[in-house]
């Protein structure tokens, strides 16, 4: 698909944070791999995604199905803040967003650098002022920060260290679109019929029953088992969360749920690694095409695969 982009993909709404392990690349792969009781009615009437980052296939399915009720997770506290605001509150946060977005324009390049780094600062200060437990409006010029600095840092992406503080550098930008009005308009559409949890992934079997439609993206499995960090938060997800992950799916097949999950194929490192072959035995194993452009190694771009496996049939 990124060699073709077809005109859906620019469609509203779209993701309104740049996210690392964004599946936008990947759209068509997965669409073409719904089921096909899905892919005729144009009806899903029950969607759960458990790692929803910046959400590309959540988006893409709203607007291009009628999805009658959703049910969004992560355990990332600021992404699930992100979603909450736009959803309680869009109208004040692009008040807020424009105001940022004028006032940064105006501004020389050595300022607009400042700026960014003093945002940041307040940004990481909040951390420890902040109550991430009950809504509050407080959270609404945080969510504005983190857009904010999502849209003007370096390679445009959320990644913190392992205090959980917002780490990514000052990114050059002509002209960057701090508030795409239409869009967070668009997204705040698409949430009202949605419940967003801030939880680990196991929490999502409360919501999960016959005829769900699941789509499961975990971070990726890390090349070496030393790097267990992903920079979506300090816990990492290990090759025992994916572990996990494989028992959670297969108990959430037994109540009649589709499941599809995307990750990395680690053949494209190492072509005896049988990890998720192994893992997965028994489910419909896809290996797609996939441009990967963040935290990728320089060489293997253009030629990487991605996993995309079902418990369904064609
Ligand atoms: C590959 S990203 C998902 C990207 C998403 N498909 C998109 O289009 O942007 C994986 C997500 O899983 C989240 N995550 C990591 N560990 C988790 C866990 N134990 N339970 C739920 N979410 C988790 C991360 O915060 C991250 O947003």
């Amino acid at each position: 698909m990124s060699n073709n982009p077809s005109i859906r993909e620019f469609k509203v709404p779209r993701p309104f944070l740049k996210w690392a392990g964004g599946k936008r690349q990947l759209l068509l792969e997965l669409e073409k791999r719904l089921p096909q009781s899905i892919l005729e009615s144009r009806v899903i009437e029950r969607y759960v995604e458990p790692f929803v980052g910046g959400g590309a296939m959540f988006f893409f399915l709203k607007s291009n199905y009628q999805v009658k009720e959703s049910i969004l997770l992560d355990v990332n506290r600021e992404l699930i803040m992100a979603y909450q605001v736009v959803k309680n509150d869009c109208t004040n946060l692009i008040t807020l967003l424009k105001d940022m977005q004028y006032e940064h324009i105006q501004k020389s390049e050595e300022a607009r650098k400042t700026n960014y780094y003093s945002i940041r600062d307040d940004y990481n200060q909040q951390i420890t002022e902040i109550d991430y437990l009950n809504y509050s409006k407080e959270w609404i010029e945080r969510v504005a920060y983190l857009i904010f600095l999502n849209k003007t840092c370096f390679n445009g992406l959320f990644r913190m260290n392992s205090k959980g503080e917002f780490n990514v550098p000052f990114g050059r930008y002509q002209n960057p679109t701090i508030c795409d009005e239409l869009n967070l308009q668009s997204v705040y559409n698409a949430l009202k019929k949605t419940e967003l949890l801030c939880t680990d992934f196991t929490q999502a079997h409360q919501f999960i029953e016959e005829g769900t439609l699941v789509y499961l993206d975990p971070p990726y499995r890390p090349l070496n088992s030393t790097s267990h960090f992903t920079g979506y938060s300090p816990e990492g997800f290990s090759d025992n969360d994916q572990i996990k992950l494989a028992e959670f799916y297969k108990k959430m097949d037994t109540r009649g749920a589709h499941l599809i999950l995307s990750n990395s194929d680690p053949k494209n490192h190492d072509h005896y690694d049988n990890f998720f072959d192994e893992l997965y035995q028994g489910y419909k194993i896809d290996r797609v095409p996939a441009k990967r452009s963040i935290n990728s190694n320089t060489s293997l771009r253009g030629e990487i695969r991605e996993l995309i496996i079902r418990n369904y049939p064609d």
